[in-house]
């Protein structure tokens, strides 16, 4: 399974200089990396510019992510940046690249995703698969950290559309298509030998792959995918929603009722997937035999808090400005109006004739958007727009350039429909990112593995559904049922991960499964064949803590008889699909 490099350098004519001793430091020139770049011309509307280049060797780096294997948490590698300006156009754009040493390379390329409106800014994380990695400035400074959201008005009205493009997914296309060839050239492979190549991401990251399979899909054999921030106008105005719900039946709940409500209904959901162990693994039955209204007058207490919230991570200056609120002591019994507030938020928005616009959060996810804020002044719980989604409404479609909505006086439920609509025009071609044709992706051979946390309360899962289904009725039309099931089974899997948070475990339900070898499947299911059956995952605490859960392929849904761990089945349930499927009638354009 290991692939030297170096059988095909023997085989390479002249290539004298690359030998089975060469070394890191060898390699690691300027020289060198001038004489790897893609000739201009190679690459349409890409030119490379030699004096941009630097190569140095970093050693003894320390990761954050060496899950692969927990005796390297260091490792050595050649830190190389190139700059490449669009034909023609004068910018510029940097893109740095880690090459592991020779030895540990195994003919891999690899780019992770960023999250929030972020690419990723480390070059490093293929390392640990003995991969080249890449990250990239975008055109904007990404590499110093600047992210699009700072940047996407030029000024209040001009929207920068190179900026947008390039985060749409530009950027991370033109770093991998610049990527392989360097990678070849550095190590002195042959041009056309393989270069396996993976994308890893969640959230925005999720989204940054789905731009990938969607525009550069022949360039890469192994995709995955978590919990896409896709369908962008849809996703981002829905981070309003909750506020809205709260204005509409004016009531703001303090955050203790919300949480019991969730509690209450995490307890009464669990056992409905046959073992009760603290998680919903089947949020479609609860949302088919659960009634919120069953857990009105129950008590719920909180103690006086100072804490600090950190959001979703959903812009740098969001996680850098995360503030510290105080709540007082909290001890009510839940409320007629606060089991409202919930109801409406886990039904989505449709407008004011009642036709759907959106999907939301499966029963049982937290309610995180409908935090609200305590005025001591007042003692009243007051409104508290998640800048999530209110940055988004101020920036990209009243394009100010402003953080944050200050209110919603004057918004209704379809005030939000028309942003989303806006949206959805306006940036169709550059963030929506869910164009369901996936056939030059398919046809090269690409896998993806595509996951989401079943109870994600920033991106609903359901989302993630409604794209798959997107993608089989568009590519397999006249296929049956079964036909088109397997046809997509074979180069495209969708799990969901049962109680999963967003891109993460669940505080709420914290016994639930993870996947953590995603990247081990991956580059199992490419270079040799084996096409996963289930998805690996382990058990993050509780009473099963540890054991591996091998996570149903959607659409089977899973299932435990007698309340055992271990007698467990992946099951067909039609009411359970129905449940997870939309249509949108409030958009004229169908919505992939
Ligand atoms: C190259 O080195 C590897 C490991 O160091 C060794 O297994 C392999 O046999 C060597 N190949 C050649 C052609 O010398
Ligand atoms: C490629 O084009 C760029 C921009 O025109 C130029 O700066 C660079 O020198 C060219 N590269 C070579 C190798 O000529
Ligand atoms: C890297 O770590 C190794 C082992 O700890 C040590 O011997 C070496 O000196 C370090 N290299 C540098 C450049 O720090
Ligand atoms: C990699 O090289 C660039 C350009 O010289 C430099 O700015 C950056 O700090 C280097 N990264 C590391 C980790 O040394
Ligand atoms: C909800 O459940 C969590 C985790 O079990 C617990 O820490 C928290 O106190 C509960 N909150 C309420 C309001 O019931
Ligand atoms: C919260 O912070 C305030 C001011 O620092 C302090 O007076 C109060 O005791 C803190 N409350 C709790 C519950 O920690
Ligand atoms: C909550 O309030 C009720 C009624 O006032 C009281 O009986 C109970 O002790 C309070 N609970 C806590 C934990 O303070
Ligand atoms: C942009 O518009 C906002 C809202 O109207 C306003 O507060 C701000 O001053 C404007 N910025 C500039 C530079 O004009
Ligand atoms: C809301 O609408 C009323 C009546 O049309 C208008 O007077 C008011 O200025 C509006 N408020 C805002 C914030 O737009
Ligand atoms: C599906 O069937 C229609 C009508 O027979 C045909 O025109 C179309 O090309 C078929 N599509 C595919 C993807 O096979
Ligand atoms: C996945 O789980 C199966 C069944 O427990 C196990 O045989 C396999 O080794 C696991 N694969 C990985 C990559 O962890
Ligand atoms: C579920 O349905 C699929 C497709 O119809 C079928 O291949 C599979 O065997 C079924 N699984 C179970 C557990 O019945």
């Amino acid at each position: 399974m290991r692939h030297s490099p170096f059988t095909a350098i023997t085989a390479l004519a002249g290539a004298a200089t690359a030998a089975n001793t060469t070394s890191l430091s060898d390699l690691c020139t300027v020289a060198n990396v001038q004489a790897a770049l893609p000739a201009n011309g190679t690459l349409l509307g890409i030119d490379l510019i030699p004096s941009g280049s630097t190569a140095s060797i970093v050693y003894n780096a320390s990761s954050s992510a060496t899950s692969r294997s927990a005796s390297s948490t260091t490792f050595t590698y050649c830190n190389v940046t190139i700059t490449y300006t669009h034909t023609g156009k004068g910018d510029s754009v940097e893109v740095k690249y880690a090459f592991p040493s020779p030895d540990a390379f195994e003919n891999r390329f690899y780019v992770a995703g960023g999250g929030g409106f972020s690419l990723s800014s480390d070059s490093t994380g293929g390392i640990q698969y003995g991969a080249v990695g890449g990250a990239t400035s975008a055109g904007y400074d990404a590499l110093n950290g600047v992210s699009y959201d700072e940047v996407v008005l030029y000024g209040n009205g001009t929207i920068n559309w190179d900026a947008t493009m390039m985060f749409g997914y530009q950027a991370l296309g033109e770093m991998t298509i610049i990527g392989k060839p360097l990678t070849r050239a550095f190590y002195g492979l042959d041009t056309d030998a393989k270069v396996y190549t993976y994308y890893e991401g969640c959230s925005d990251g999720g989204r940054e792959g789905m731009s990938q399979v969607q525009r550069w899909g022949q360039e890469y054999d192994g995709v995955i995918v978590g919990a896409p921030a896709f369908r962008f106008a849809q996703q981002q105005v829905t981070h309003v929603l909750s506020s809205m719900v709260e204005v509409t039946l004016d009531y703001y709940p303090p955050p203790c009722e919300m949480t019991k409500i969730v509690n209450a209904t995490i307890a009464a959901c669990d056992p409905l997937d046959g073992l009760t162990d603290g998680v919903i693994s089947r949020t479609d039955l609860c949302k088919l035999n659960f009634n919120l209204s069953s857990i009105i007058g129950e008590s719920y207490y909180c103690a006086a808090e100072n804490s600090t919230s950190l959001g979703f991570g959903f812009s740098k200056r969001q996680a850098q400005g995360s503030t510290t609120s105080s709540q007082p002591e909290q001890n009510g019994t839940v409320t007629a109006e606060g089991v409202a507030v919930a109801q409406a938020i886990y039904d989505g928005l449709h407008n004011s004739a009642g036709e759907r616009a959106y999907l939301s959060w499966q029963i049982g996810s937290e309610l995180n958007d409908a935090e609200t804020t305590y005025n001591t002044d007042t003692g009243a719980w007051e409104l508290d727009i998640p800048s999530t989604g209110g940055e988004y409404v101020t920036k990209f479609i009243q394009l100010l350039n402003i953080d944050n909505l200050d209110n919603l006086d004057n918004v209704t439920y379809d005030t939000l429909v028309e942003w989303m609509n806006i949206g959805f025009v306006r940036y169709y071609d550059s963030l929506q990112t869910t164009l369901p044709d996936l056939t030059p992706f398919q046809s090269s051979g690409g896998k993806m593995l595509h996951y989401h946390g079943e109870s994600d309360p920033s991106i609903p899962s359901a989302s993630s559904v409604h794209y798959w289904q997107s993608v089989r009725s568009i590519m397999y039309p006249n296929s049956t049922s079964d036909e088109s099931l397997e046809a997509l089974q074979n180069w495209y899997q969708f799990y969901l991960v049962p109680g999963a948070a967003h891109c993460g475990v669940n505080s709420l339900q914290p016994d639930g499964p993870y996947p953590e070898h995603n990247m081990d499947i991956m580059i199992d299911w490419v270079e040799n064949g084996v096409k996963p059956t289930g998805l690996n995952a382990t058990t993050q605490a509780g009473t099963y803590k540890s054991e591996t859960q091998l996570l149903c392929q959607w659409p089977t849904r899973p299932f435990w008889a007698s309340n055992s761990s271990t007698d467990f089945e992946c099951v067909n349930d039609t009411a359970s699909i129905d449940s997870w499927t939309y249509t949108f009638p409030a958009f004229k354009v169908p919505v992939y």
